[in-house]
């Protein structure tokens, strides 16, 4: 079997062809962050266009690198949802003609269950069930996966994403487009404990909240930019490494709670913010602590990449009608909404 995945639901286009018992056999992956740099975040019709120009070119690369040619595929997974409404359809569009043309089935898949199911590509993937925490640029998700297509969400933010905090709060600091990683890396240098933010609802159930702790960091930034006339570098390190240490706190106090409330014992990081070495840090503790089994994929698979959804796609390659009826973009699309794969 051989599942070519296209990933296109923000800014990366992401190509790579996974075969079972052999892995991922070669992928590709094209960062549009010096596009949307100028701007300070992602422009939609910028990011559509971008895909457009660099997916047919990546997918005839991968398959060069693999040695494999489109003849010998056996369906074609692209990230349905949830995204950008035109980045989403470029990809649709894309795998799904590719698919028609060629009789195979067109795999519409949900990008959370790609970042869910990425640490299942590393040489010890996680055994079911486990507690995932999904944390991206959208979503900040505790879920209970019992396996593919069996999710049961314990908790989400009820306002930004933990990934969204790192980027509003890094635009404060004016540090540099993509703002999360360049948060994190102001933070290595600064003192967590040099502003007492708040933990919001870190002492009260499994849902998440951040606006509270980006005002706050906002109102910090503000009072020490009209103290100083400007952020000294020291200063801003302390502020991104005081905000970094609230989130990552919060995060892994919740993923106790949620370990705790349901008796799992495994922990699945996915999500960009996966990437976060404070926040492995505190999750590798917490699993030495309390005899939990933390998993998560090196950091490039926890950033959007085309592995992942040719994996999910694999997964529900079975039962997928050979030729598409139609293009699925869903912008918003709700985890829980997914079933088990056919004949599971
Ligand atoms: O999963 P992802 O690549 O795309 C979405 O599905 O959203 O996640 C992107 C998010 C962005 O908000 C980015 O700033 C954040 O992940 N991120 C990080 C790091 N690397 C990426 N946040 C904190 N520390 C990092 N090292
Ligand atoms: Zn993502």
């Amino acid at each position: 079997m051989r599942v070519l995945g296209i990933e296109t639901s923000c800014d990366e286009t992401g190509v790579a062809l996974y075969e079972p018992g052999r892995g991922i056999v070669a992928q590709a992956l094209a960062s549009q962050a010096d596009i949307h740099a100028p701007f300070g975040g992602v422009v939609p019709e910028l990011a559509s266009r971008d895909h457009v120009a660099k997916l047919a070119p990546m997918v005839e690369s991968v398959l060069a690198a693999a040695g494999r040619d489109l003849a010998r595929l056996d369906g074609i997974a692209y990230t349905a949802g949830p995204g950008l409404v035109g980045a989403l359809m470029v990809g649709g569009a894309f795998g799904g003609a590719l698919a028609l043309g060629l009789g195979i089935p067109a795999i519409p898949v949900h990008h959370m269950e790609g970042h869910l199911l990425a640490s299942m590509l590393e040489a010890q993937p996680p055994r079911f069930p486990f507690l995932a925490l999904l944390v991206s640029g959208g979503h900040t998700q505790l879920v209970s996966v019992a396996g593919v297509g069996r999710y049961r969400i314990l908790g989400q933010t009820l306002d930004d994403a933990a990934g969204e905090a790192f980027d509003k709060v890094a635009r404060l600091l004016e540090l540099p487009y993509p703002g999360g990683p360049a948060l994190a890396a102001a933070a290595a240098s600064g003192n967590a404990r040099a502003f007492p933010f708040p933990r919001p609802l870190i002492g009260r159930g499994l849902d998440f909240s951040f606006s509270g702790l980006k005002t706050a960091a906002r109102l910090a930034i503000e009072a020490e930019g009209a103290r100083a006339g400007e952020l000294a570098e020291a200063t801003r390190a302390d502020l991104a490494a005081s905000f970094e240490a609230a989130i990552v706190d919060t995060l892994a106090a919740k993923c106790e709670r949620a370990l705790a409330a349901t008796g799992l014992e495994r922990l699945v990081v996915a999500g960009g913010v996966g990437a976060n070495s404070a926040l492995r840090a505190a999750l590798v503790a917490l699993g030495e602590r309390t005899g939990v089994r933390v998993h998560y994929p090196r950091p490039a698979l926890c950033t959007d990449n085309g592995a992942m959804i040719a994996y999910a796609g694999a997964c529900r390659l079975l039962g997928q009608p050979a030729s598409p009826a139609a293009i699925v973009a869903r912008p918003r699309w709700p985890l829980d909404e997914l079933e088990p794969p056919r004949g599971s």
